[in-house]
């Protein structure tokens, strides 16, 4: 290697060892088409040193054999021209989880005659494949996944190599080739899930059973006979056929020869009662089975036979009377998902859970009353929210070491909190919300406690706020909300690290809110602090939101991440929470950790309202209504550009409306009703949108949207109707297109809050779209080799609720 060229490296790549290693067999015209290639593109989201670790060249020639870009690297178009076009040695090419901002496929990828590897999913690719694509002979595995690629399925018959083959998501449509599977002789892997196909797919009779291992056909428009076809590959372990759009009741049998089956996704399709309730050996070797939103009304006794099964997903089904006992004799079952049937119950003594192999069971969403059984010996997971079930909380949760999260909200439970629901060592969640529990929250955290969130909100809980909660220092989110509770403001909670949600809205709080220094408040991490309806006293002092954070929250690749990431391979808990937000009331929204609010509203606080404020510019709602506060509305929150909803209606507020409260441009809702204010209400689209009644009670203020200008003396005229009633459609969408804000608001949605999404959706969806329950919360999912869950996936149904 000639000096020049060791300078030249040192100077691309002067602060990385890493990337000496694995471009130092590169040829200089190499890396300086690499380095053109990057230059094509934005790349602030990934240096040098994480490009060039994806490189590899080869050791004799020095040409680049292989490229993998770091999730997210480049951002533009990609041109026919590119210089990645010239490197005509690349074996691996992975650019997937790209932005080439709906660049068509470039042609010239059949430039590149060597590739094995080729992998552009989730690139933001629109259009149709390229019919060049099929000189690549030599592919062995081609990923083009999750874009937006239109027109016919491409012509691979010529890329005989082929063994992975994924085209799912995309817009494809038309048939299958006839040849598809003739012509690919080594494939075991196809996904053509969530396209437009139709037609069937073509099975070559021939005495050797066919390599394919992986089939996955979901989503699509194909017919019938397509299963046919299917119960020919004998060597599937993988098959997805979820709604599968035929007209005809499925029958199971059609899979008898499918001997090696482990898994099948059927959901969202009709199956036949009777295959249901057969004993003939089918899908004997069975380990996951999910029959989602089949319609189906009766427990089907086939699973009797699966004695190899593992996961069971049987939810938003028509399914009535109770769970049979011999469920859970099956010895490996250990991911039971029962959710939103019409179960009454669980058939068998209050201990029939009791032995059985099941770890993770949820059976929210049905009509169970009665006790509850008693969880399963390894139980992690136990859910049983929004039945109604009554009784003590069974005092045989105590010795479940193993349990991690267990949800028994919105039943009808009495009795106390068990005392040893504070000592566990494994429980990260534990919601009790929403039912008639007494007497006063277990006082024994230990000081490792792994608790993230406690919810107890709406009981009857009594007595005060147990001081060992100082012990557990991952507690994340904390409701007491709507109980009994008496006690005086918890400020040792401030020493809890992790605190983002603190709600003890509607109890018994007393006493003064202001630290004995008169300092900040100072909690950390907090980002929702409601307090409302209680009977806090005194005022505030002025640096009383000095120090909180409110900072920018880490954000995925989304921009989404809600509170509470119990996310893992086997379930999904998001925390939910009451929202009052722009003069509305929503139960069990999911927040973005994004979220910021604070609700002083119902108290007894006078005095002034903080100065400090206006250094919570992230704070998107702020709630000090029917209070006491007097003094002006301090003009610093003019800095608090996040906010989108301010109410201080019913205060003894006078002076001016701070004009530079008009320039904060995602403020949807505000009311100031009901003070001493005065002067003209700031100019701006955000004001003058308002409805009237959110100024009224104020005899001095002037301008829109009250009636009349400030120069004359106001006119009386009759108020329109439609005003009024608007108002009191307390609906989440009536806001969005009500009034001229709101349509700003729709788009700070997105922004903020986006993902509002109740945890009632299903729901609310059951009465018109079939029986859905929200995804996101339920779903399950065995093993990630198989893993169905698709991030994407659950962003397309948000948005589409949005919509
Ligand atoms: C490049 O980014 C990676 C993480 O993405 C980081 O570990 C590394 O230190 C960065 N290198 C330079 C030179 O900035
Ligand atoms: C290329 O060289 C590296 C380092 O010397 C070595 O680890 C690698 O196996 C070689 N590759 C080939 C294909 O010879
Ligand atoms: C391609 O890169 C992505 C990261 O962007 C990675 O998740 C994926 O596994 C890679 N696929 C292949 C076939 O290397
Ligand atoms: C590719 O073509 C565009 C014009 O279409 C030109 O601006 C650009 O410089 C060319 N890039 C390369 C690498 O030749
Ligand atoms: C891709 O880049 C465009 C332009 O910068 C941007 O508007 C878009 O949001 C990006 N898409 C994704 C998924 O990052
Ligand atoms: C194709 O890429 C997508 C996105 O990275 C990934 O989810 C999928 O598993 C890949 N398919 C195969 C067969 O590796
Ligand atoms: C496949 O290869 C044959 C012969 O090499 C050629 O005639 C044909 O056009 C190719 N098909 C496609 C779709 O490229
Ligand atoms: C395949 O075999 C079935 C019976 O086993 C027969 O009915 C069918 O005609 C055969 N198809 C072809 C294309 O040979
Ligand atoms: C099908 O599976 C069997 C048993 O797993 C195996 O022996 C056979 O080679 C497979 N057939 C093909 C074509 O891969
Ligand atoms: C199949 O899909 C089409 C288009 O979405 C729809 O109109 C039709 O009702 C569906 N048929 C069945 C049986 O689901
Ligand atoms: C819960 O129990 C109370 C009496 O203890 C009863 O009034 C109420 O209707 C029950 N609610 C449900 C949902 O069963
Ligand atoms: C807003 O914040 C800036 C500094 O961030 C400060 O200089 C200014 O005085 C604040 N405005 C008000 C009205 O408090």
């Amino acid at each position: 290697m000639s000096l020049s060229v060791l300078f030249l490296y040192c100077m691309i790549f002067a602060s990385s060892f890493f990337l000496m290693i694995n471009a130092l067999t590169c040829r200089q015209d190499q890396i300086q088409a690499l380095m053109q290639f990057k230059n094509e593109f934005e790349s602030e989201d990934c240096n040098r040193s994480d490009y060039f670790n994806g490189v590899q060249c080869d050791n004799a020639t020095g040409a680049v054999t292989k490229l993998q870009l770091p999730s997210g690297c480049f951002t533009g178009t990609l041109k026919s021209n590119s210089s990645l076009f010239g490197l005509h040695q690349l074996r691996y090419l992975n650019l997937s989880h790209s932005n080439f901002t709906s660049s068509s496929l470039p042609s010239e990828f059949s430039n590149l005659k060597r590739l094995e590897v080729l992998s552009l999913a989730s690139s933001g690719f629109t259009g149709q494949v390229p019919s060049e694509i099929s000189n690549l002979v030599l592919l062995t595995h081609l990923n083009l996944s999750h874009n937006e690629l239109t027109g016919g399925l491409p012509l691979v018959r010529n890329l005989t190599k082929l063994s992975v083959l994924d085209f799912s998501y995309n817009k494809l449509s038309g048939a299958i080739p006839y040849d598809l599977l003739p012509s690919l002789p080594f494939l075991s892997y196809l996904d053509l899930k969530k396209n437009r196909l139709t037609g069937s797919l073509d099975v070559p009779n021939t005495s050797s059973s066919p390599r394919l291992v992986y089939l996955s056909l979901g989503y699509n428009l194909f017919e019938g006979q397509i299963l046919e076809p299917i119960s020919k590959l004998t060597n599937l372990t993988y098959l997805d056929l979820s709604s599968l759009n035929i007209s005809y009741p499925l029958d199971l049998r059609v899979f008898s020869p499918l001997k090696s089956l482990l898994v099948i996704d059927l959901r969202e399709n009709r199956l036949l009662p009777a295959s249901l309730s057969s004993d003939s050996d089918i899908l004997l070797s069975l380990d996951s089975l999910y029959l989602v939103q089949c319609d189906i009304i009766e427990f089907p006794n086939i699973l009797k036979t699966f004695q190899n099964l593992k996961l069971l997903d049987i939810s938003n089904n028509l399914i009535k009377g109770k769970v049979p006992e011999w469920l859970w004799k099956l010895p490996r079952l250990s991911i039971v998902n029962l959710v939103n049937n019409s179960f009454t119950g669980f058939e068998g003594s209050s201990e029939v859970l009791l032995n059985s192999s099941v770890q993770i069971i949820d059976f929210a969403y049905n009509s169970m009353t009665g006790e509850i059984p008693v969880p399963p010996l390894n139980s992690m997971y136990y859910s049983a929210w929004n039945n109604s079930f009554t009784g003590n909380i069974p005092l045989s949760i105590c010795n479940r070491s193993t349990l991690v999260v267990l949800d028994l909200s919105y039943n009808n439970f009495t009795g106390p909190i068990p005392q040893c629901l504070s000592n566990f060592k494994a429980l990260k969640v534990v919601n009790l919300r929403k039912n008639s529990l007494e007497g006063s929250i277990p006082d024994e955290f230990y000081s490792d406690a792994l608790i993230q969130t406690l919810d107890v909100g709406y009981n009857r809980l009594t007595g005060k706020l147990p001081r060992s909660l100082l012990n557990c220092s991952f507690l994340k989110f904390l409701s007491v909300d709507n109980n009994r509770i008496e006690d005086t403001f918890p400020f040792w909670l401030k020493a809890l690290p992790n605190l983002h949600v603190f709600t003890l809205r509607s109890n018994r709080f007393f006493g003064h809110l202001s630290p004995l220094d008169q300092g900040p408040l100072g909690f950390p991490e907090l980002r929702i602090l409601e307090l409302s309806d209680n009977s806090f006293t005194g005022s505030l002092p002025p640096s009383f939101f000095l120090n909180w954070k409110t900072s920018s929250p880490i954000i995925n690749k989304d921009g989404r991440m809600y509170m509470g990431d119990y996310k893992n391979t086997y379930y999904i808990y998001e925390d939910t929470l009451d929202l009052q937000y722009k003069g509305l009331f929503m139960e069990q929204g999911k927040v973005l950790t994004s979220y910021s609010t604070i609700d002083f509203s119902g108290n007894k606080l006078e005095g002034q309202i903080p100065e400090s404020i206006g250094l919570l510019k992230e704070l998107i709602a702020l709630n000090l209504s029917n209070n006491a506060f007097t003094g002006h509305i301090p003009p610093s929150l003019a800095n608090v550009t996040e906010l989108e909803s301010l109410d201080l209606s019913r205060n003894k507020l006078s002076g001016n409306i701070p004009r530079g409260l008009g320039s904060l441009s995602f403020l949807a809702y505000i009311s100031v009703a009901h003070n001493q204010l005065k002067g003209e209400i700031p100019e701006g689209p955000q004001f003058s949108g308002q409805a009237e009644s959110s100024f009224e009670g104020n005899a001095g203020l002037c301008g829109l949207p009250l009636q009349g200008s400030c120069l004359e003396p106001p006119t009386q005229q009759p108020k329109e109707e439609d005003e009024e009633e608007e108002e009191e459609i307390l609906n989440w969408k009536a806001v969005v297109i009500g009034y001229w804000p709101g349509l700003l608001f729709g788009l700070v949605i997105a922004h903020a809050i986006a993902s509002y999404k109740p945890k009632w959706f299903g729901k609310i969806v059951s009465t018109d779209k079939g029986k859905e329950v929200d995804p996101v919360r339920l779903f399950m999912t065995l093993d990630s080799r198989w893993d169905s869950f698709n991030d994407k996936d659950s962003v397309e149904q948000e948005t589409d609720m949005k919509k």
